[in-house]
């Protein structure tokens, strides 16, 4: 590494953004990539390590695009829609549930592991979803949903109907509403009520850790084990590129301990196998994501970072910068970041602003979209693969209307189009309302709009596609004397960056004794970089963020 020690750089001119550019952007910022950015972009996904490269984006299949007008989202307007997806820079999509469901939770109440629920398509149009996926070079990961099922699969029709059938013992029954080898590992959350109903036709209790339209599967036994083993080579062998896991931290509870104990451990280093069974002789393979029971902390996770999860949402990512940004304290970032260094090697965290458990992004940065556009661009650049969120990228605004519960907020229909009253998502009446405002934020009225924040979200793409330090390179800190601006260095072998960060609307600066790896020039975003004398002093104006080469 070359210490910048002696040599004065000066690295890049601080100047306030033209008023002809409100996104405060000074580097040149193309919402394509170069041909040459692509070559390598295909590379790296073609390979190993793909989803490390990769930009993955959540749909709500439901309320993504309908196709045939009755106001439900479906498979085939996804597939509609897969050549925005492209062109946006989107590499894979993590599909929410779209199993057969009494939608009692949003499709995470799964009444078949095996078929697709009627209202998305079927069978042959999810292969189809898969064939022209693949033909854009892009991954389709399902929602692998293993903790409980819907009341109303056929598992628990038939478990329920006495103590002694075939699947008398797959859930989790007891006489009493609760059971010693379960402890206190009842609902965290009170919107699940308290883990125990009563069902009349088998005259007992069965546990639940959400609704209670969703009884837990009992896991000690061997027959759940292997047919939900089963469920996921099922999806495999179609194609699927990989598994969202839903909750699978809760699989097993035990008196002392209800999330990750050893038996959980264990059963994901099986589904693990799994998945390695359909590796190719290069080792591209379907990989997965988990949500970790802690919020921020996915160390469990990973195993010794090749035998159990690929990678691991952070979900405490996206509430540490909206906190960071409230408190204009980058020590929460920090923090952050430094979790993720102690991961072990070969940890890929997945990065996240909002998902449909969530507020909306808008809401979480505290609807100012340059609050927004600086937390995207952490979620482009931190250590991780970003997963974003549909709509973000548009700012959509959240929702009043509410089908399941309050995280329908975050649920309304995509907005493709500035004119109602389908605005582009349905012919029909949609399943539920669109959010707020949705005549300002839609994918057609901010297309051509340079300073929208979806030309914003292109641009950033295009900015990260095809470089490898942004996949696999390491970060660590920068320690400015001002806690007002977040700053990293992500290097490899190849180049090296400096990302900072202005968590205020008010200009900032802040000088660190930290040696870079090289000078270097503005990347992106607005704002200088001096170094020289053993020091860097970082320039952001006020509400803006910058990339620097550095090497
Ligand atoms: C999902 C939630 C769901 C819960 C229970 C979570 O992983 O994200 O939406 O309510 O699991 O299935």
């Amino acid at each position: 590494m070359k210490r910048l020690g002696t040599t004065l750089a000066l690295v890049a001119a601080c100047s306030a953004a033209p008023e002809s550019n409100p996104q405060g952007l000074r580097a040149p910022a193309p919402t394509k990539p170069s041909p040459d950015q692509q070559v390598a972009a295909d590379r790296l996904l073609a390979g190993p390590d793909w989803y490390r490269h990769a930009v993955f984006y959540e749909v709500n299949v439901r309320s993504f695009q309908d196709s045939n007008g009755d106001g439900i989202g479906d498979l085939a307007g996804l597939i509609s829609r897969l050549d925005y997806l492209k062109d946006l820079g989107v590499d894979g999509v993590w599909l929410m549930p779209i199993f057969p469901t009494a939608f009692k939770d949003s499709g995470y109440d799964i009444a078949d592991y095996r078929a697709i629920d009627p209202a998305y398509g079927d069978l042959a149009t999810f292969d189809r979803l898969l064939a022209e996926a693949h033909a854009r070079k892009m991954r389709v990961y399902v929602d692998l949903v293993l903790n409980h099922t819907s009341d109303q699969h056929a598992w628990f029709q038939e478990s329920r109907t006495n103590k002694t059938n075939p699947k008398a013992d797959w859930y989790v029954w007891s006489d009493t509403p609760g059971r010693a080898d379960i402890g206190n590992c009842g609902p965290d959350n009170p919107r699940f009520g308290d883990g125990w109903s009563r069902d009349e036709t088998r005259g007992q209790w069965y546990y639940h850790r959400f609704y209670k339209e969703q009884p837990d599967l009992d896991y000690r036994n061997p027959d759940v084990v292997r047919e939900t083993l089963d469920a996921a080579r099922f999806w495999l062998d179609r194609g699927t590129d990989g598994f969202r896991c839903d909750v699978i931290g809760k699989l097993y509870e035990s008196p002392t301990g209800c999330d990750m104990i050893p038996e959980t451990i264990a059963y994901i280093k099986q589904l693990r196998a799994v998945l390695d069974e359909k590796r190719d002789a290069a080792g591209v393979g379907p990989t997965m994501v988990s949500e970790p029971s802690e919020l921020n902390d996915s160390t469990k996770y990973y195993g010794d970072g090749s035998d159990m999860f690929h990678m691991s949402f952070d979900f405490g990512f996206g509430y540490f910068w909206q906190l960071a940004f409230g408190a204009r304290d980058k020590k929460i970032v920090d923090d952050a970041v430094k979790m993720t260094i102690g991961y072990p090697k070969g940890a890929q965290p997945a990065q996240v602003i909002g998902s449909h458990d969530v507020p909306r992004a808008w809401q979480y940065t505290a609807n100012e979209p340059w609050r927004h556009r600086n937390a995207a661009l952490l979620q482009m650049t931190l250590k991780g693969t970003p997963f974003i969120y549909y709509g973000e990228e548009i700012g959509m605004r959240p929702g009043t209307q509410f089908v399941v519960d309050d995280r329908d907020a975050s649920r309304t229909p995509m907005v493709w189009t500035k004119e109602g009253p389908g605005h582009g998502f349905t012919t029909g009446a949609p399943w539920i309302a669109f959010g707020a405002e949705p005549e300002t934020t839609s994918v057609a009225g901010e297309d051509a709009d340079p300073a929208s924040t979806l030309t914003y979200y292109r641009q950033l793409l295009a900015f990260r596609r095809g470089h490898t330090v942004w996949g696999t390179g390491d970060i660590r800190l920068v320690a400015l004397d001002v806690g007002t601006i977040v700053a990293f260095v992500r290097e490899d072998p190849t180049e090296a960056y400096l990302v900072a960060v202005n968590l205020t609307d008010e200009d900032q600066e802040g000088v660190a004794a930290d040696p870079l790896p090289g000078a270097g020039a503005l990347a992106f975003g607005d704002g200088s970089l001096e170094a020289g004398g053993g020091s860097v002093r970082v320039k952001i104006p006020a509400t803006g963020a910058a990339v620097f080469k550095v090497r």
